[in-house]
């Protein structure tokens, strides 16, 4: 067993925190034209929104689904404003019970984008409120019990259902199938975080050259949420020990100093991957194992570590289990021949 780590204060985290808060509303970007980045999930929506703007008609409902940090609420943001309506933000774990569900459908204006991030987590009777409510714009209550129990229909707006979700495969299939529009967020480049970092500087003020950008962006697992909060970190280091710009020396100082390693890897990652190798010869492993052995959730080694290892080439997903490969023993500096494969 590992010993126990902060996981709450990951700087690494793809998570939302409450220090990301502030940063996140005034660097959020407001147009699809301002958004770096997901340019095959852009060009799809800007479609679908001018053809319902012109149509004078509320967007179908858009399932966005990816890894955290990746600027889901964001771009739901995105397309109340360029829709020109109002956005309505929850989600799954906060809608309780069906009539928390019914208060919020009937409360919103003809054309509204309602937000529900974490989608999968709305219970099954939650849900069943939202086919009907998805697909006729109406509602079902039930008034009473027992054998006097009726049932009554309730017309709610027109509205656009904007869900969000980490994997698409989590949600049941009579709630995706209602989504009209599917949207899959990729992890982002270096380069195009590279981008948002130099436009989130400029916004806060920070000094800062293109190799600073991109050496903060490289190692920030793909994520915009992950470079905001190094950029804010690194700043404090160049400023109180250099000389306040951030520069590839800066950045590269700051950030060792983090223990995010020049891919982006921190603790955990490193600890996951040695792991497989040490304890499991490299793999396979199943998911659950290897969960109890680093004492963390299996859902969160799924949705959070492993996409970027996977992007990075370093973890394979069989059916048989996780498997690191070649470049992570390269990586590590671990040499493959004194572990036994099954594998390769
Ligand atoms: N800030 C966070 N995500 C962003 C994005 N995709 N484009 C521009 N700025 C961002």
């Amino acid at each position: 067993m590992i010993e126990e780590m902060d996981f709450e204060n990951r700087i690494v985290s793809p998570e939302y925190t409450y220090a990301d808060e502030e940063s996140e509303l005034s660097l959020r970007p407001r147009s699809l034209d301002e958004y770096i980045g997901q340019d095959k999930a852009k060009e799809n929506l800007s479609i679908y929104i001018k053809a319902a703007l012109q149509r004078k008609e509320p967007l179908d409902h858009v399932l966005l689904y990816g890894p955290p940090g990746l600027g889901k609420t964001t771009l739901s943001s995105i397309i109340a404003r360029e829709m020109g309506v109002n956005l309505r933000v929850t989600s799954g774990p906060a809608i309780e019970k069906q009539g928390d569900l019914v208060a919020i459908l009937t409360s919103l204006n003809e054309g509204d984008v309602l937000f529900i991030d974490e989608i999968h987590r709305l219970s099954r009777n939650v849900e069943e409120i939202l086919y009907p409510a998805m697909e006729d714009f109406s509602v079902d209550i039930i008034l009473g019990k027992g054998p006097s129990a009726r049932s009554i229909r309730l017309d709610v707006p027109h509205f656009t259902l904007v869900g969000a979700t980490t994997r698409s495969g989590q949600l049941t299939a009579p709630l995706r199938d209602r989504f009209g529009v599917l949207l899959r967020l990729e992890l982002y480049t270096p380069e195009q975080l590279a981008q948002i970092v130099t436009r989130s500087a400029g916004i806060l003020g920070i000094e800062i050259d293109n190799d600073g950008a991109l050496e903060i962006a490289s190692r920030s697992r793909g994520t915009p949420r992950i470079a905001n909060r190094l950029l804010k970190r690194v700043r404090d280091i160049a400023q109180v020990e250099f000389d306040g710009k951030i520069t590839y020396e800066t950045a590269s100082a700051a950030l060792s100093r983090f223990e995010i390693d020049e891919l982006g890897l921190d603790d955990f990652d490193r600890k996951m991957l040695t792991t497989i190798i040490q304890n499991y010869s490299g793999g396979p492993v199943g998911l659950d194992t290897l969960a109890a052995a680093l004492g963390e959730e299996a859902v969160t080694i799924e949705d959070v570590y492993e996409p970027y290892l996977m992007q990075l080439g370093f973890l394979n997903r069989t059916a048989r289990g996780r498997c690191a490969t070649k470049l992570a023993y390269e990586h590590l500096g671990i040499n493959d021949n004194s572990v036994q494969q099954s594998l390769f």
